[in-house]
């Protein structure tokens, strides 16, 4: 099984092309079972996710090729038709993989009247539920049953608009009744509403689809259904988890890169916090530059939560950088239970790291040090990789097959600025 390995030390300095973003390839290829006209999406990322998607959507009878995306900084171009002859069943071979796999809920009910798709897998963050997934299309007139590790859902008569609160701002929930809503019989209000940048992107996609959606990127989406949606092309946003991992980068093992294609915007709450901690984080022509000269960062508390908060796929990376920090830094998780896994891993490099509950407390140590870990889920492992370039010695990264899932020829980019990361057998 391959393993990463790492020699900490090297100050980074380049430039990195960040790819599409997983988050939103994944949902808008599930959108593209709303149509039965061909759909086009660029600037995809070439990932074990979005390759376990494909093999979810061709088991549902869609025609999924792809194209291009072999250079490092070159997106793929990926045309999915899904046609008239769609199944509507995901088995669970496919969607244990993936959580994002019980996206394919809200297109197929919408635009089939039923679908049974496996209880999802993914990442063993916490319990994460469907539960909310389920109520949203409950009220929307469907009815669900959960029979042998299925929800088989049906709305013979198709799905009715409604307003649905969500306890949480669950970002798959709110995307799921979205791509329901957009072929329902007239109008959804979702309160609650997630307003992540992913979940835009799926919107400004729909609604290039004929979809009628108002008040994406707030907390009340607004969604009239129409009869039906018609194909298009669609540029998949940078990836923000993918852009912040490098900041972060940068912020560790010191020196300058650029991050060609991130967006500022979608990082906000990172970029304030890196600047608090000591690195130079400036927009340029064509992304953002991060600079830090050989100064120790500073502790600086961080709470994550749903956008534009500190995002949870980051904390695992932040608490890296916090580890060898000048201070003592809180780090409150408030989106997942159970997501500090790669404390242990972080501990056995020599952090200073106690957790009670959501809240770990990092107490910054001077160095650390090269140790053999495990990856734990995606970007736990991510973690171990940024711990490592500031490390003495070498750190083997085994398991990862969990970064493979969500960052793009991770070796590479690191190489190409400067640092020692490789893949070994
Ligand atoms: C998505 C992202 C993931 C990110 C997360 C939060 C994808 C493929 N994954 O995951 O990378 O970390 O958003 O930004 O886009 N919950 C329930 N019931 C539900 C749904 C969610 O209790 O029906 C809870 C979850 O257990 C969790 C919280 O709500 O504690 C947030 O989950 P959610 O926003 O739904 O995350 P995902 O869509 O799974």
């Amino acid at each position: 099984m391959d393993k990463i390995r790492v020699i900490g030390g090297s100050r980074l300095k380049g430039e990195i092309p960040i790819s599409g973003a997983k988050n939103a390839a994944l949902k808008l290829m599930a959108a593209t079972l709303l149509t039965d006209q061909p759909m086009t999406l660029t600037n995809m990322p070439n990932l074990a996710d979005v390759a376990f998607m494909a093999d979810l959507l061709r088991g549902l009878g869609v025609s999924v090729r792809s194209e291009g995306g072999n250079r490092l900084g070159e997106g793929a171009r990926y045309r999915l038709h899904a046609g008239t002859a769609v199944h509507t069943t995901a088995e669970y071979d496919v969607v244990r993989k993936m959580r994002a796999s019980f996206q394919v809920l809200g297109p197929l009910l919408a635009r089939h009247g039923k679908a049974k798709i496996s209880l999802p897998g993914g990442c063993a963050i916490g319990a994460r539920p469907v539960d909310f997934h389920i109520k949203g299309f409950e009220a929307m007139g469907a009815r669900i049953d959960l029979a042998d590790g299925y929800v088989i859902a049906s709305a013979p008569a198709g799905l009715k608009g409604t307003t649905f609160e969500f306890p949480f701002a669950s970002v798959g929930a709110t995307e799921n009744l979205m791509t329901g809503a957009v072929l329902a019989k007239g109008r959804t209000v979702l309160k609650n509403a997630a307003r992540e940048p992913e979940t835009q992107d799926l919107g400004h996609c729909l609604i290039e689809m004929g979809a009628k959606i108002s008040g994406l990127g707030t907390s009340e989406i607004v969604i009239d259904g129409v009869e039906a949606l018609n194909g298009v092309t669609y540029a998949v946003m940078p990836d923000r988890i993918e852009a912040g991992t490098y900041a972060i980068a940068t912020a560790i093992a010191g020196g300058e890169v650029e991050l060609v294609g991130a967006q500022a915007s979608a990082i906000g709450a990172l970029i304030a916090l890196l600047r608090q901690a000591g690195t130079e984080v400036q927009e340029t022509n064509r992304g953002l530059s991060v600079h830090r000269n050989g100064v120790c960062p500073t502790a600086v508390d961080v709470n994550t939560g749903v956008f534009p908060a500190f995002p949870t796929d980051l904390q695992a990376q932040f608490m890296a950088l916090m580890a060898t920090a000048d201070g003592t830094s809180h780090i409150r998780e408030t989106v997942f239970e159970n997501r500090f896994m790669h404390v242990p891993e972080l501990l056995r490099m020599g952090a200073d790291i106690k957790v009670e509950g959501d809240l770990a407390t990092v107490r910054g140590v001077p160095r650390l040090k090269g140790a053999p870990v495990m990856a734990t889920d995606l970007r736990a492992s991510v973690s171990l990789v940024l711990a490592a370039l500031a490390a003495e010695g070498e750190t083997i990264v085994n398991r990862v097959y969990h970064l493979d899932r969500g960052f793009e020829r991770l070796e590479e980019k690191f190489s190409a600025v400067g640092a020692q990361v490789e893949r070994i057998q």
